[in-house]
């Protein structure tokens, strides 16, 4: 299987079409349609960077015009775990590059007293410990649910895998980092801080809000 920690731990993809609908996304007249629309195109984008290292193997084939070995990708299918509810406008984009991926769900919310992230749901694929596991959520903020979520899929088996987000806070990556050094991150954008009630700044607002319009 491919290794993880052939992977920097952050990885910001710089590449133009990346950066240029991130600037609509973050702006704040971007209507909800466009909104989703740019989501699933960038979440393809940064797919492509995060897959990039996968493990081949080859497959004997015809050509029309003779037999040739050639590349496919190696192993059990890819599980994509989309962190809710925001996840789910990554994961979309993502299972159109990957459809035959295995997908599950993790739900978390913060306890208003404690502060720490309490798990609702969470149904993932079996024999995660053989897959290439990729948990996408759009926004690393304080990384304290990111880190219970991947804290969940470890206990489930998986030991292969990597972080798929939008924007990331400095304080989520390093949360992260002191969590599970061994877990990759991909993003488009390592944003400034976090304001007091733990927004990404300057980031674009509630992703879940602003990707189902639910303000
Ligand atoms: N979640 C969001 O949707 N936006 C932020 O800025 C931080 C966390």
């Amino acid at each position: 299987m491919s290794d993880p920690t052939d992977l920097p731990h952050l990885t910001v993809v710089d590449h133009p079409l990346v950066q240029h609908k991130l600037t609509h996304m973050r702006d704040v007249t971007t209507s909800t349609a466009k909104f989703r629309q740019l989501l699933r195109e960038i979440s393809q984008l940064l797919a492509y960077e995060i897959t990039r290292n996968m493990d081949l193997t080859t497959k004997a084939i015809d050509t029309p015009l003779m037999p040739m070995n050639a590349p496919v990708i190696d192993g059990k299918k890819m599980a994509l775990i989309s962190i809710l509810r925001a996840g789910n406008g990554l994961l979309d984009g993502v299972l159109e590059l990957v459809p035959s991926a295995r997908v599950g769900f993790v739900g978390l919310y913060r306890d208003e007293e404690t502060l720490q992230p309490v798990q609702y749901y969470f149904k993932v694929p079996e024999g995660l410990a053989d897959r290439l596991v990729i948990a996408v959520d759009p926004m690393l903020a304080t990384g304290n649910s990111s880190a219970a979520a991947i804290d969940l899929l470890k206990q489930a088996g998986a030991t292969n895998i990597r972080f798929l987000c939008l924007l990331a806070a400095p304080e989520g990556v390093a949360r992260m980092k002191e969590a599970h050094p061994d877990v990759p991150i991909v993003t488009a954008a390592l944003d400034t801080g976090l304001t007091e009630k733990g927004y990404i700044y300057p980031g674009l607002g509630d992703a879940g809000d602003r990707m189902f319009g639910t303000k």
